[in-house]
């Protein structure tokens, strides 16, 4: 019993020796440790693709010079997103912060790391940023703070595309991408009366941004002009406009007749017949064939290939109105081929413009490969379809064979067309801002892009790869002087490609 218990105290003696030993190290700790890390209350708001400061520094203040500091990722110690050591950043960090992260001031007052300002800048930031940051700091003392960066992501200008729905109202559809978190919807009516949104859609792309979809209904008494008011997180916002007059449905012609005349007593035959076909072709986005032709001709423009635009393999004829692969092209994977764009050499920074083009030669089946549109002057060669966005100054649509009709807008409209187009249509409405692409060979209207134009404004061809057919500018109709001559040099340059 005896020997129990002094065994007993034996241990218990060990113990405290140990708890006196851990004791005097807090103790030491203590005193030493004058120093600790700071941050800022709360979080850190950061945005996709610009770059943050996460504030963090020593108090008080002190040279930060010879310590180490480490910022990294909860349970990433090793493989920070910076390590400071010995005077000069190590190349320890992890491969998806290395270029992107540097030491910072956290104010325009801070001399950085000499005032123990130990801050960190990222650039180029991404969603994967977002989340939860450690600030280490060690020397004869260490201390630690977390530091919550929210990254957000501020999606594209709304496209807005409108649809007749019946006389009296017109179904605008909403569609942006890249936003993070999801953005809220509000729609407007040009009175700043709020519209009721039929439905709202979020999907989440593979980089993790969200894609929103909306539509309204909107009566062609109520409103003339429709806003798409897209909003993250209760501040920043985007819109869209459009115009919904411009796409009224049309079952009666003569009504507009009726109005037109009343309104413009003054207005001669042709001016009046013009305004007239103006209504049916343009506004209500559909094709009355013979009205369209006519006010078409009034339209046309004519439009010549600026051989500079392109490469010089380009097959381009000597009257610089058909285009085609060059020969032996040798295609880059499976995609559309967008270097073998070509722009007009006539440019545009107003008013409304008419342009065709042909897709078929002979008995030959038309074109599967082609795209056509419009570009802000200057921009040209593009490989990649990345840079050809309406942001970039481009805006077309793309036949791009099995794979269907598209546009470049943000995001793609796909259209299913069939039978393929033999001859395209292109109305731009510089002042309005909208390319309208109509099927003339069926009198259809296809598709109406609005955005808006700034600065010069070109024709925008590709005649694709892998067609037996050329892509041909036609028209204006030629002057009645020598219509010989000039079908004649078409045919000869044409025999040369077809
Ligand atoms: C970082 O920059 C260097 C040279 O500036 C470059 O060689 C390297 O590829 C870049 N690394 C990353 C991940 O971007
Ligand atoms: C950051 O973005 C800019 C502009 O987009 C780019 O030029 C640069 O290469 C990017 N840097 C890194 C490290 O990704
Ligand atoms: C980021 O900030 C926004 C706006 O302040 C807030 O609504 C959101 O909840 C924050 N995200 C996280 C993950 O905390
Ligand atoms: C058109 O559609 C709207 C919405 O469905 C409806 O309220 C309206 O009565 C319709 N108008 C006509 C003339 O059919
Ligand atoms: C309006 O158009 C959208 C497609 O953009 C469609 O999903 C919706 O059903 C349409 N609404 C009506 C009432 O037709
Ligand atoms: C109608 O008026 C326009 C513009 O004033 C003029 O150019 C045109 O020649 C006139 N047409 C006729 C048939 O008088």
């Amino acid at each position: 019993m005896s020997e129990d218990f002094s065994s007993r105290g034996q241990s218990s003696c060990v113990c405290k020796m140990l708890l006196l030993a851990v004791f005097s190290l807090i103790l030491v700790e203590a005193s030493d440790s004058k120093h600790v890390v700071e941050v800022l209350p709360g979080q850190i708001v950061g945005r996709v693709g610009l770059t943050v400061t996460l504030p963090c520094w020593i108090s008080p203040q002190t040279d930060a010079g010879t310590l180490e500091i480490r910022w990294y990722r909860p349970e990433r110690f090793n493989t920070p997103v910076l390590f400071y050591q010995e005077g000069k950043i190590q190349e320890v960090q992890e491969e998806e912060y290395r270029n992107r992260s540097s030491l910072s001031r956290r104010s325009a007052l801070s001399n950085g790391l000499k005032d123990g300002d130990v801050s960190l800048r990222l650039d180029n930031l991404t969603l994967q940023d977002g989340g939860v940051f450690y600030c280490y700091v060690s020397g004869d003392w260490y201390d630690s703070q977390a530091v919550t960066l929210n990254i957000s992501a501020l999606g594209r200008t709304p496209v807005l595309s409108p649809q007749p729905l019946n006389d009296t109202h017109v179904n605008v559809s909403c569609r942006s991408s890249g936003w993070f978190p999801e953005p809220s919807v509000m729609w407007m009516s040009d009175r700043r009366r709020l519209l009721s949104a039929g439905r709202v859609s979020h999907s989440r792309g593979a980089d993790g941004t969200f894609s929103v979809h909306s539509w309204t209904l909107v009566s062609l008494s109520e409103a003339s002009q429709v806003f798409c008011l897209l909003t993250l997180n209760s501040v920043e916002e985007r819109e869209g406009a459009v115009d919904v007059q411009a796409f009224r449905p049309s079952p009666s012609v003569h009504d507009e007749t009726i109005e037109l005349l009343r309104n413009n007593a003054g207005m001669n035959g042709s001016q009046l017949l013009y305004s007239m076909c103006l209504i049916v072709c343009v506004y209500k986005s559909q094709v009355i064939e013979k009205c369209c032709e006519f006010m078409f001709m009034f339209l046309t423009v004519v439009i010549t290939l600026d051989r500079e635009s392109a490469r010089p393999d380009l097959r381009i004829t000597q009257d610089l109105k058909r285009v085609r692969d060059p020969k032996d092209y040798q295609r880059r994977g499976d995609g559309f081929p967008y270097e073998l764009c070509v722009c007009g050499a006539e440019t545009f920074t107003s008013g409304r413009h008419y342009w065709e083009v042909e897709l078929v030669y002979n008995n030959l089946d038309p074109k599967s490969f082609w795209l056509i549109g419009v570009a802000v002057k200057g921009n040209y060669q593009s490989a990649d379809k990345t840079g050809l966005t309406a942001s970039a100054g481009f805006w077309f649509l793309c036949s791009d064979g099995p794979k269907g009709f598209y546009t470049n807008t943000e995001p793609t409209i796909i259209l299913s067309l069939s039978p393929r187009p033999q001859c395209v249509g292109v109305l731009l409405d510089y002042d309005s801002g909208q390319l309208s692409f109509y099927d003339v060979t069926e009198s259809k209207h296809l598709l109406t892009i609005s955005t808006r134009f700034s600065g010069p404004v070109v024709p925008l061809f590709n005649p694709g790869v892998g067609d037996e057919c050329s892509l041909t500018i036609v028209g204006p109709p030629e002057p009645k002087e020598s219509p010989e001559e000039s079908t004649q040099t078409l045919l000869q340059n044409s025999q040369n490609l077809v």
